[in-house]
Formats: C-alpha cells, structure tokens, sequence
C-alpha cells in the first residue's frame, strides 16, 4: 500500500491501462524517429559515397500515410480518455456524500452525520463516495495518487470528486497545489475500511455532532432565513426552498438555471446575483457572516427539504 504500482479505487487500473498505452506509443514514436536520425546522419555523413541524385522532394503517398496513420492513432486515445473523463466526473446517485473544507494547511471532512476529522478520512470500502469540495483561503489540491484522484480545491467555488475504494488500508492524502509555506506539511490520509468497521467507527466517534443538514436547519432558523421563504406555503416573500434542489430555476431575465450547490451557495451570499422570477430583489447578503462550513450546512438542509412525493 501507498507504493507505486497500488491500485486501490476502481478508476486505478482504468488511468494505468491508458498512461501504459501513451508511453509505449511514445516510446515507439522516439525509437523510430531517433533511429531514422541516426540513420540518415550516418548514411549522408560528409564523404560517404550515398547516392544524392535525383533526389524526389515530394511524395503523396509518403504524406497520405503520415498523416492518415497518427489520426487513426490519435482519434482512438480521444474517445477512450474522454469516456474515462465522463466516466470520471459522473458520479454516482447513490454515492455517499463527505464536505471537505481545505485551509492553510488542513484538511476538514465532514460525514453525512455530522461526524468530523480533520487530516483523515474514513470511508467504507466498496462503495461509491462523494467529495463535495471548497477552500476557506487559497488554491489547493485534493490527490490521492493509490486511487490515481486528483482536484483543485478552491476559494469561492465548489469542486466535486469521486470514488470507490476496492482495497482495505491507509492511504497518502496530498496537497498537490502550492499554498504557502508549509504546503509540503499539508499531508493527510485516507483510511479505507469494510463497510461493517466503517458503520463502527462511525458510532464510536463523538456523537454529539449533528448531520449537516440538522446544523443547517437551526442555521436556518438562527439568521431569519425562516421568515421570508416558509415552508409551508409559496407565500413568503422569499421563493419557497422545498424541492428546489436539483430542480431547474427560471430567473427573473427569462433564463433557465439548475439549483445545484454552486447556485444555491451564490444565493446566500449575493443574492442579487440571481433572481428568481416574479421575487424582488430584496435579500440581505450573507457574505463574511457565515463559513464555508456553516454554507455547507445549509445548503445540505436545503437538499433535504424535498417534496414528500418524491423523496430522495
Ligand atoms: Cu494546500 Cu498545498
């Protein structure tokens, strides 16, 4: 575990298959064309006694072929690592969603339950897991090479990532953006356990934490979010929350948006931004009054507010 050649996320073997095939197409490519320079330089050295008559200086054929051949070469590449690209940033609905918080130089996880650690992450092995990302500061980078996972980490922007762990063990978790001075420190680590330890670690950690979304309700409550979009009826003077999330929002300009965590983020803190039709642009801004936690928070009370017919 954690040398080079393990393999421990379903996506692993999938990114190693393919570096293989770049690196013995470019090995192919420098052996022919260093042996070609070799060669020519030796065959055409002063004073060799090569024919250097009638040489032809075009060739269709010769043109046709280098450039037909890499195409057929490189269109196959495209399509395999664009598929591995989709493959890698859909992810999967029943994934189990984790926050992460970076900041100079920790990295702060959260659970669906509330249960927190700061520089370690436990997660079940075997089945699909969601990081749903933000910095507090600057630009880093959330890389754990054993799951060959790698993905910015930035301030005022949510990133997500996924996988599934397909090996039990303890895993290097690295910053891999520079982020000040002690970013070489900013080291953390994942440890992948069998569902049924990862179900007991989880009841062993402080339980006096409350899920996301409860922290986000009292939240909710707390800064008079309440008062304006009720829940109880569309009469608020705030657009009413249940459902919205996920759900496709027409503006007051006329334009369709998707309510995802960027969009409602952006709505608590400049609400102006985006105003949802037949509302006023009324809202006080709730930048530099609430974390990156607490934006978490609500936005997860708010993912659970979804209409009793159709529950997630
Ligand atoms: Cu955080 Cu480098």
């Amino acid at each position: 575990m954690g040398n080079l050649l393990s393999q421990a996320s379903t996506l692993a073997s999938k990114v190693d298959l393919m570096l293989l095939v770049l690196l013995a197409l470019s090995g192919f490519f420098v052996v022919l064309i260093s042996g070609l320079i070799i060669f020519f330089a030796v065959r055409y050295r002063r004073g060799s006694d090569a024919d250097r008559s009638h040489a032809p200086n075009t060739s269709l054929r010769l043109e046709i072929a280098w450039t037909v051949i890499p195409l057929l070469m490189g269109l196959p590449i495209f399509v395999w690592s664009a598929a591995a690209y989709f493959d890698y940033q859909r992810i999967p609905a029943d994934a189990l969603e984790i926050h992460v918080v970076a900041q100079q130089w920790m990295w702060k996880m959260e659970h669906p339950d509330g249960q927190r650690e700061i520089d370690q992450l436990h997660v079940p092995m075997g089945q699909p897991v969601k990081l749903l990302m933000i910095s507090q500061d600057v630009i880093h980078s959330f890389w754990v090479p054993d799951f060959r996972i790698k993905q910015d980490v930035l301030p005022g922007r949510y990133t997500t990532l996924w996988f599934e762990a397909t090996e039990e063990g303890t895993f290097p978790l690295r910053c891999a953006e520079y982020c000040g001075t002690e970013h070489s420190r900013m080291l953390g680590e994942i440890v992948v356990l069998k569902p049924t330890d990862y179900q007991q670690w989880l009841a062993g950690q402080d339980s006096g934490a409350a899920s996301p979304a409860a922290q986000g309700e009292q939240l909710f409550t707390d800064l008079g979010c309440s008062s304006c979009h009720r829940l109880d009826d569309d009469l608020g003077r705030g657009p009413s929350l249940v459902g919205v999330f996920g759900s496709e929002v027409r503006l007051a300009n006329g334009a369709v948006v998707l309510a995802d965590e960027s969009y409602l983020r952006e709505s608590i803190l400049r609400p102006g931004a985006k105003i949802v039709a037949t509302y006023q642009d009324i809202m006080p801004t709730f930048e530099g009054q609430v974390s990156e936690e607490e934006l978490i928070s609500l936005i997860s009370y708010i993912q659970s507010l979804q209409d009793e017919e159709e529950p997630r």
